[in-house]
């Protein structure tokens, strides 16, 4: 009778084992998934041969915290540095009066949105794409409408981090402006609270609605309702760019003293 228990007792276990070993397992996986935070590592740094393994679509900085620019690199000497004619820290602009060029160079809303090159990566691929933006001065954000199904919308919902270039069609090194952007991207359908109301302060989307030239007031705000409607309801969606960091070119910050390259940084 005893020897029966017990033989009984070890099949029922042999189950719960195994089951824990599926378990832990699983735990395993789940913890591999999930990227280890590494040393700091400069921008430029390369993984050797002994580096762990990289697994497919994670990318450097999801492990590594990037220190960009370091103190040696040209583009700090040109920001802060000693550079020809300025000694370090010379002839850098105050916060306000930089954000305030930037605002003059891409802002405006509605039909005053600017054309940028938007900079997306997926794998460590990278994908760049002609894109209209308009500029939200007070949250320093970014707004974009973009039609559902479009690499670059699966690349910001795998990738957030962005890069966008506006510029001035260069026309001599006397004459030259131009901005590089680095900003997270996030994609808000139809249903998000916010679409609404930043297409209709910010962009430019009356003019799909076709409203006939002789609609009363009543008639056209009707017109742009129902077409707000029709877009929520689409397959669209809005990208709201945070700006966390903005270098400017331009010339003519020499005219007042300043350096030609200047940085905006969010705090
Ligand atoms: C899945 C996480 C992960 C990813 C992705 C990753 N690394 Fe690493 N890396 C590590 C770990 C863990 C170490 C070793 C311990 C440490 O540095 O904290 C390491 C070490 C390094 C080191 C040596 C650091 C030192 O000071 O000793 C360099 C350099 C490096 N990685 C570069 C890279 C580069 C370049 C990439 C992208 C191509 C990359 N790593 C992607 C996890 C990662």
């Amino acid at each position: 009778m005893k020897r029966v228990i017990v033989k009984y007792a070890v099949l029922c276990l042999i189950p719960v084992i195994a089951l824990l070993g599926i378990v832990s397992a699983a735990e395993k996986k789940k913890k591999a998934a999930e990227p280890v935070k590494a040393k700091v590592i400069a921008t430029n740094a390369v993984a050797d041969t002994n580096h762990p393994e990289i697994p497919e679509g994670i990318s450097c900085n999801d492990c590594h915290e990037m220190k960009l620019d370091a103190s040696t690199t040209a583009t700090q000497m040109w920001l802060y540095g000693d550079s020809p004619g300025r000694k370090a820290g010379e002839g850098v602009m105050p916060e306000e009066k930089l954000w305030q060029h930037i605002e003059k160079t891409i802002g405006g809303r509605k039909k005053d949105s600017k054309t940028f090159v938007l900079a997306t990566s997926l794998n460590n691929v990278p994908l760049s794409t002609t894109a209209e933006f308009t500029l939200d001065p007070e949250k320093k954000m970014l707004y974009g409408f973009h039609e559902g199904g479009t690499e670059k919308l699966d690349h910001i919902r795998a990738n957030p981090r962005v890069s966008l270039n506006w510029h001035k069609e260069f026309e001599s090194f006397a004459d030259y402006s131009c901005l590089q952007i680095r900003g997270r991207a996030e994609l808000l359908d139809g249903k998000h609270p916010d679409f609404e109301k930043i297409l209709v302060e910010f962009l430019p989307y009356e003019d799909g609605a076709r409203v006939p030239p002789d609609a009363t007031p009543e008639q056209r705000e009707e017109r742009l309702k129902q077409w707000r409607e029709s877009l929520k309801r689409g397959s669209f969606f809005i990208s709201r760019i945070t700006i966390d960091q903005v270098t400017a070119a331009c010339l003519d910050f020499t005219k007042e003293g300043y350096r030609r390259y200047q940085r905006w940084v969010r705090k």
